[in-house]
């Protein structure tokens, strides 16, 4: 039998020791004959020291997977199964930027909402919409994988600007939201079921289960008296308004903080930004830290300080998918996909973050119709947004960009959405070629 290829660009991630430990643990169902790990050149050094601790790891497993290191992306996607992505276009100095320019206008710095995130996506879908290229002619049948934030964002310009058919987006935050539900009821998570539908980063749990019976308000309550954190390791976890949780009837994702708590949200960054740290400084702090030890020759499991960063546990996610797209399982997972009619009121062609059917022949997605109308405007307008985006990524259009950024909820007006877009476009000019000679309208 042939065994599976799978190809991850962006292979010298912090992150790739997760996504080997799922694959070794998956063995069985999923023979991973060859993993190919691949990077750019700037990005060699931790290539080497990633690919060496993953061959370490595979070797005390004692599983047949070859490891591939390479900076030749056409090489490795030859006759790929599925292909994963996990980019960072500017690495993280970019990031810092994404964060620190926004909160000089008092504007929320995040690397996935606001203008971060759309700065974020500019730099991103180019790559990747290149990466679907290469795709398609070396491994048309392959399954592109995207972890790659934006996320919802990045499937949405694969979708919509792209030939591959067969690319889903994934996102650990549904799996994390799941966890913590199953920690305020101190039960393990495999018994709870949330409905989830949204987009990403913007997702809802509208209904919760436990062993199939319906506990969403148990769960809200809790949530509401502050029983626990239900938040990830990137975002504060701040208590909810106790009779707005109620009132809100469903589960919000802890980036809705940014939109229900903006003003704290705000606060709490700006704390962090008169003492010069961001997000993206505590990051490479945690970086160092984690290659030290991905340097150690004695060091051949996944060490447990991977799961201070945000995306701790996202290979879960990725490793079922795989597993469940490959064995054609149709167990239900939390993906980003073509809507399809599944939420009313977002176009069919757009990514939708949903409950799937995960089937041989790709997720199904599981119609919810209507979300509950307190929160169908914000999914809209932030749907319009990565929409505006995505068209701007693709073009280098100024205007789209300036849309884009002003529609955003967190940029308070059309002219801080201007100056803005001018500062960041200047500060990312070098990973931004589709914008290249472009002037905004009153230079
Ligand atoms: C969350 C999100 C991920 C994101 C991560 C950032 O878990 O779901 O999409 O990548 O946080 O974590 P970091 O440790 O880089 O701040």
């Amino acid at each position: 039998m042939k065994g599976i290829k799978i190809v991850t660009i962006g292979g010298g991630s912090s992150y790739t020791p997760e996504l080997v430990e799922g694959l070794i643990k998956r063995y069985e169902t999923l023979p991973v004959r060859e993993l190919w790990l691949v990077d750019i050149p700037k990005g060699k050094e931790k290539l080497e020291i990633v690919g060496a601790l993953a061959r370490r790891m595979v070797e005390k497993a004692g599983v047949p997977m070859e490891i591939h290191l390479t900076c030749d992306r056409r090489e490795a996607l030859k006759d790929a199964d599925f292909v994963t992505t996990q980019i960072r276009v500017g690495f993280l100095a970019a990031r810092a930027k994404d964060e620190r320019i926004p909160l000089k206008y008092g504007v929320i710095g995040q690397e996935t909402n606001g203008p971060g995130g759309l700065f974020k996506a500019l730099r991103t879908i180019p790559v990747i919409l290149d990466i679907c290229r290469d795709i398609e002619q070396l491994c048309p049948n392959a399954w592109l994988i995207n972890f790659s934030n934006p996320a919802g964002l990045i499937t949405e310009a694969v979708l919509r600007y792209s030939p591959i058919r067969k690319a889903v987006g994934l996102c650990n935050l549904p799996i994390g939201m799941r966890m913590n539900v199953a920690r305020l009821l101190e039960v393990n998570a495999d018994r709870i079921h949330i409905d989830f539908a949204g987009l990403n980063h913007m997702v809802f749990g509208l209904n919760i289960y436990l062993d199939g019976k319906e506990v969403t308000d148990r769960v809200l309550d809790l949530i509401a008296s502050g029983e626990a954190g239900d938040t990830v390791k990137n975002i504060p976890d701040f208590q909810w308004e106790q009779d707005f949780i109620k009132a809100l009837g469903i589960l919000p994702c802890p980036y809705h903080r940014y939109y229900y708590q903006t003003k704290q949200m705000l606060d709490e960054q700006l704390k962090d930004y008169k003492r010069n740290v961001t997000r993206a400084e505590v990051v490479q702090q945690l970086e160092k830290e984690l290659f030290e030890l991905y340097r150690d020759p004695h060091l051949n499991i996944k060490p447990p300080q991977l799961e201070k960063r945000g995306g701790a546990y996202y290979s879960d996610a990725a490793c079922s998918l795989i597993d469940s797209i490959y064995n054609d399982k149709k167990d239900i997972q939390t993906v980003n996909v073509r809507n399809n009619g599944a939420i009313s009121g977002i176009p069919a062609d757009s990514a939708v973050e949903i409950n799937c059917v995960i089937t041989k022949d790709g997720p199904r997605p599981i119609s919810v119709g209507e979300l509950p109308v307190p929160v169908q405007g914000l999914v809209q307008q932030i749907k319009s947004f990565e929409r505006t985006a995505a068209e701007a990524a693709v073009t280098g259009d100024y205007h789209k960009a300036l849309l884009a950024m002003a529609i955003n909820p967190l940029v308070p007006s059309d002219a801080a959405a201007k100056q803005m877009l001018d500062e960041m476009l200047e500060a990312h000019k070098g990973y931004l070629p589709q914008f290249k000679g472009l002037q905004s309208a009153n230079a």
